[in-house]
Parts: C-alpha cells; sequence; structure tokens
C-alpha cells in the first residue's frame, strides 16, 4: 500500500517579538492575565512589509533542505491560511512561483486554525490515489493583520509565523509500526460559525474584517472535541492514548491543552508547547511546533505523532504519524 511519509519540515518566525507588557503598553490588559488564562508570553509580529507568502516560502525552503528534495522535483503545494496575500491569486501560487516550481498544481486551502490538519490530510489523500509523488503543506498566517487592538478578549492571543512539510510516496505493508500518515479524520460543523469568525470579506462587507470570538463557548467545545476525534483516530488503527509518544496540537491555549491531555490519561509533557513563545498562529502552529521539537530531538524516528486542531468553522480534526 502507499503511505505518505514525512520527509522533512521548516519553520519561520517573524524576527519582532512582542511581549505581554510590550501590549500592555498599549492594551488595557497585563502579562498577569494574558500568561495565566492562555499561557502565552511573547508573540512573533510580521514587519510590514512581510507578507504570509514570505512567512511561507522561507518555512518551505527549511522543509525541503531538511528534506533533501527540490523544488523542482515536487508535484502539489497545498497552503493552509486565513490571511492570504491577496483574495485571489492564492498564496499558494507565489510560493510555488518564488520556489521554481513551474509544474504541477498550487492552492490555497482554509479551515482556519484546523487549516494544517485539513490541508496535510488533502495532499496525504493525493498521493495515496497515486495522483502525486511528492508535496509540500504548509500553513502560514499574519494573524495579527486581521486583529482588533481595541478587543483585549481577541488581540493578546494571536500571532505570526509559518510552518511546511515534505511529504513522499513510500510503499510498504501499511503496518502501524511503518513510517508515514496513519489515520486522519476532518470534522466541521457550521452551527457555530458565529462563535468565532472574522467580521467581513470580499462579498459581505468589502472589507478584510477583524477577528471576533466568544472565547468560553470555543473553549468548552475545544476540549471536548479534540478528545473525540483522537479517540476516533486510535480506534481506526487499534491503538490507544498510551501508546503516543507525542501530542503535536494547535497551539491556542495552554489550558486547552492540559485540557485535552488529561481527557486521554496523556502525561502533560508528552504535549509539545510553543504558545507560550509564539501564540496562537492558527494554521501554522502544529508545523512551528513539530518543527521545533524535530530539531531540538525530542521527536525521534519511530515516535508515534497526534496531530489535532480545532478552529473557526467549527472545524477540527486529527492525524496520526509515525515519524
Ligand atoms: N486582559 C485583561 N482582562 C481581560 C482581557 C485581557 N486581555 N480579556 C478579557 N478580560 C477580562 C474580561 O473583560 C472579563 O472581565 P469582567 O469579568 O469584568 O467582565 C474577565 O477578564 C474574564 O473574561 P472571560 O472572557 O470570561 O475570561 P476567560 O477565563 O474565559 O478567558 C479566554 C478568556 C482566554 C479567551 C478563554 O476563554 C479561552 O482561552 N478561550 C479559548 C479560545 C481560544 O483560545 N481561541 C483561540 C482561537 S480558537 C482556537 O484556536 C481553538
Amino acid at each position: 500500500t502507499i503511505r505518505s511519509i514525512i520527509k522533512g519540515c521548516g519553520s519561520y518566525l517573524p524576527e519582532r517579538i512582542m511581549t505581554n507588557a510590550d501590549m500592555a503598553r498599549f492594551v488595557e490588559t497585563s502579562d498577569d492575565w494574558i500568561s495565566e488564562r492562555t499561557g502565552i508570553r511573547q508573540r512573533h509580529i510580521a514587519a510590514d512589509d512581510e507578507k504570509t507568502s514570505d512567512l511561507a516560502i522561507k518555512a518551505a525552503e527549511r522543509a525541503l533542505d531538511m528534506a533533501g528534495i527540490a523544488a523542482s522535483d515536487l508535484d502539489m503545494i497545498v497552503l493552509a491560511t486565513a490571511t492570504p496575500d491577496q483574495t485571489f491569486p492564492a498564496t499558494a501560487t507565489s510560493v510555488q512561483h518564488a520556489l521554481g516550481m513551474h509544474k504541477g498544481f498550487a492552492f490555497d486551502l482554509q479551515a482556519v486554525c484546523s487549516g494544517f490538519v485539513y490541508a496535510l490530510n488533502t495532499a496525504d489523500n493525493f498521493i495515496k490515489a497515486g495522483q502525486v509523488k511528492r508535496a509540500l503543506v504548509i500553513g502560514a498566517e499574519t494573524f495579527t493583520r486581521i486583529l482588533d487592538y481595541e478587543d483585549r478578549t481577541t488581540c493578546v492571543l494571536f500571532g505570526d509565523g509559518a510552518g511546511a512539510v515534505v511529504l513522499e510516496a513510500g510503499e510498504g505493508a501499511g503496518q502501524p509500526q511503518d513510517r508515514g500518515i496513519l489515520a486522519s479524520r476532518l470534522h466541521s460543523d457550521g452551527r457555530y460559525g458565529d462563535m468565532l469568525y472574522v467580521d467581513g470579506g470580499p462579498s459581505s462587507t468589502g472589507t478584510t474584517g477583524h477577528v471576533r470570538m466568544k472565547g468560553r463557548e470555543v473553549f468548552r467545545h475545544a476540549v471536548v472535541n479534540l478528545a473525540a476525534v483522537m479517540e476516533e483516530i486510535l480506534a481506526d488503527v487499534g491503538l490507544t492514548s498510551q501508546d503516543v509518544d507525542w501530542v503535536v496540537p494547535h497551539q491556542a491555549n495552554r489550558r486547552i491543552l492540559e485540557g485535552t491531555a488529561k481527557k486521554l490519561a496523556l502525561s502533560p509533557d508528552k504535549v509539545i508547547m510553543t504558545v507560550d513563545r509564539h501564540a496562537n498562529t492558527s494554521a501554522a502552529s502544529i508545523p512551528l511546533a513539530l518543527d521545533e521539537a524535530v530539531r531540538d530531538g525530542r521527536i525521534k524516528s519511530g515516535d508515534l505523532l497526534m496531530l489535532e486542531a480545532m478552529g473557526g468553522g467549527f472545524t477540527w480534526g486529527g492525524c496520526l504519524v509515525r515519524w
């Protein structure tokens, strides 16, 4: 059977850092409030002339480098973002051009904070169907561009960044101990659209709009939905949460991560945590966390990784990966 193997990962964070104390100078908030409620201590902010595609290109180059694969050998790019450079063309085609890939195809995918998991599952299916041999999957955001800095309940939560992985088709016996993406599940439920959304867009207001969120409701749904989807994926392949070496979650909030780990009876030190330094970077947060833990040696060959995310829509899902 064909399985998608992750050959490399990479990430990029803009240079400029804004701490909670920096924010407290222009928003009525405090380091204590933000770090106690969310675990966030700082976030990275893209420079004025730095676009989502610029962050994506840097992350992609690092992932291709680790994989030892040239951009010209890619068949597909899928880029998850809720903050594209322009309404169209897709940011993915700008990245394709900048990388010097002139065959195959590239498109954007929109599932907000769940975008990376959606994109990884999408690319995996193109590979399993035999249509594609090598795919670049990117999550990249300049979320700070859509924040309302008059709204302290949302503007303290987000940051900018990008991460990427390179997938390659591999042949194997399809066993759980073999490398690659073992299983994925995606969900959405549009009834909850008004809990987390942007109040603008080309066909509604003609403006870009700003992030709006009912934080408490989002929190409550996140813990329940994330634990459920992880159980579902593990059951698909006949494994249990005790087989998981690392959870690589979307980084929204330390309390969501701890709450979800607890529901699965997983020790919090099996959860890769970057939210303290990156804040919530939406579709970029999983590949950013993955890349950090791979490069610092925590994630080793043969480890079982559970990637999971939940975001606006609501959308949620996960992917189980043998590294
Ligand atoms: N600084 C200081 N005080 C604040 C701030 C702030 N930045 N924001 C809100 N407050 C105040 C509120 O005004 C309120 O004051 P009041 O009691 O006088 O009315 C008080 O703090 C408590 O507000 P709540 O919203 O009830 O605080 P809560 O404990 O729910 O924490 C939070 C808010 C952190 C947003 C929490 O609900 C949460 O983490 N929700 C999850 C949402 C999330 O992480 N979303 C990310 C996007 S979705 C995703 O990626 C999964």
